[in-house]
């Protein structure tokens, strides 16, 4: 099944600009037998660089951005699960960068975290990603080096792996979330990662778009299956997206599937970084219009981030099986809770702290502890051995959210504030809402130092950042 996007236009650029994307799925069958990273031949070409995009859409200038191949947000990589993919970056822009792919569980040295896995891409220089995506599902890719500049300017794109087995849905549709803070001119408030931003909850923009662009109608058809994959790509902005009119069913979290469940209150929360597939389907009337509707903010704060659009065509399925569509479940391996790795991660700071010098420089707004051991930012905070099942302890000190991600896992989420969850999610980023506890746990399979931090770039950018070494 093809992957659809919402916008005509956007459709058109990517084709225009698409050009140096090689499909993985014209792999040739020895690419595909390549086992060793140093074989995978590239087979996508990806090129941060300075670019003009209509984000604003018609009748509003071109903003310069920084962008994948010319587009905002990037172009959809694609990959097959259990299949090698290799990526060669060309840096074009003035800055080091690198790429994370945020979410896939693959080798620390294509990880993508300048100084800590790599050394940062210079400018005018390259570097080839080679892995084998293990799981099937919605991820997505951005540099990991003056995050908040080169994102909040463009740099981001979707990753979708594959199933060996497609589901069977009607219709597959991506909505890569990012927010923007614009001036009258169109162009970007300038000043990213500004200390008074940092202190509080990030940049968070007025001008949502879909994709990369403010979002037109999509069109719908009653009677059909939907699969929505959901990518949070702002840098600071939480979203919670109901759908008035719809039954949607959460089949998959941070691009491992799930047991299907219905949102509470209907409400579809995706912080920064996350991401939640839908299963929906079109009980809507022919002819109608249906808002989706982000009110994380709370009601005055709300606004509807866009439209089902329904055609007058009869309903395609005249009625849907009531049993909602179950993905096959990844190989991730199960935590054994019998005897773990204990550790108790505090997360402190905010604006209450801000202003304390050491040594003449401005401290970090925010930390993380391990016990008494305060994090460095890049030294490896503890270490956990390679197989052991680690049980983290994630202690939220400040009264600001914080989207918890950790680098080359899925992790179970077991518990929040001592009561176990009856069925744990994976995921690779989780809030920790104000004051809360969290327990997740995961086997330490995958060998290497793995950054864990914040996902509001702003706090992680500022302290809000450890590392983990499995060995
Ligand atoms: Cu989206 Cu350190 O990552
Ligand atoms: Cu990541
Ligand atoms: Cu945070």
């Amino acid at each position: 099944m093809t992957i659809e996007f919402p916008s005509l236009i956007r459709r058109r650029r990517l084709l225009m600009h698409g050009g140096a994307a090689v499909a993985t799925s014209s792999l040739l069958p020895w690419m595909r037998q390549a086992s060793a990273a140093s074989r995978i031949p590239v087979t996508f070409a990806l090129r941060p660089a300075p670019a003009k995009a209509a984000i604003l859409g018609q009748g509003k200038a071109a903003t310069d951005v920084l962008a994948y191949n010319g587009t905002v947000s990037g172009p959809v990589v694609t990959m097959r699960q259990g299949e090698p993919f290799s990526a060669l970056v060309t840096n074009g822009i003035d800055q080091n960068t690198t790429v994370h792919w945020h979410g896939i569980r693959l080798p620390n040295a294509m990880d993508g975290v300048p100084y800590l896995t790599q050394p940062p891409i210079q400018p005018g220089a390259d570097f080839r990603y080679a892995f084998t995506p293990p799981d099937a599902g919605t991820f997505w890719y951005h540099p990991h080096e003056h995050t908040a500049h080169q994102m909040g300017r463009g740099l981001a794109g979707a990753l979708i792996v594959k199933e060996r087995e497609p589901p069977p849905f009607d219709r597959d549709l991506l909505w890569l979330l990012q927010d923007w803070a614009f001036q009258p001119n169109d162009q970007f408030v300038p000043g990213f990662d500004t200390p008074m931003e940092a202190a509080m909850s990030g940049r968070i923009g007025s001008v949502v778009t879909i994709n990369g662009i403010v979002p037109a109608p999509i069109r719908v058809r009653a009677g059909e299956r939907l699969r929505i994959r959901l990518v949070n790509g702002c840098l600071a902005r939480f979203m919670a997206l109901r759908f008035p009119g719809h039954r949607v069913t959460i089949i998959a979290l941070d691009g491992q599937p799930c047991q299907p469940f219905a949102p509470p209150d209907g409400r579809v929360i995706i912080a920064p970084a996350q991401r939640v597939d839908l299963q929906l389907d079109t009980a809507g009337e022919p002819g109608r219009d249906y808002p989706v509707v982000d009110d994380f903010y709370g009601r005055r704060a709300s606004y509807r981030l866009v439209t089902l659009s329904y055609t007058r065509q009869p309903a395609k399925h005249r009625s849907l099986p009531s049993m909602p569509i179950v993905l096959a479940p990844n190989p991730v391996p199960k935590p054994d809770l019998t005897d773990p790795v204990r550790h108790h991660l505090t997360i402190a700071g905010g604006m209450m702290s801000m202003g304390m010098a050491v040594d003449g420089k401005p401290a970090p707004i925010w930390g993380i502890t391990d016990g008494h051991r305060k994090s460095d930012g890049m030294a490896p905070i503890f270490s956990i051995p390679l197989g052991r099942t680690a049980l983290l302890r994630l202690e939220n000190h400040t009264s600001f959210w914080h989207p918890m991600h950790l680098h080359g896992y899925s992790f179970s989420v077991l518990a929040r504030n001592g009561v176990k969850e009856r069925s744990p999610h994976l995921r690779d980023t989780v809030i920790v809402r104000p004051k809360e506890i969290v327990d997740i746990a995961f086997v330490a399979d995958n060998p290497g130092n793995w950054m864990f931090h914040c996902h509001v770039i702003e706090h992680q950018a500022n302290g809000l950042m450890t590392v983990i070494n499995v060995a």
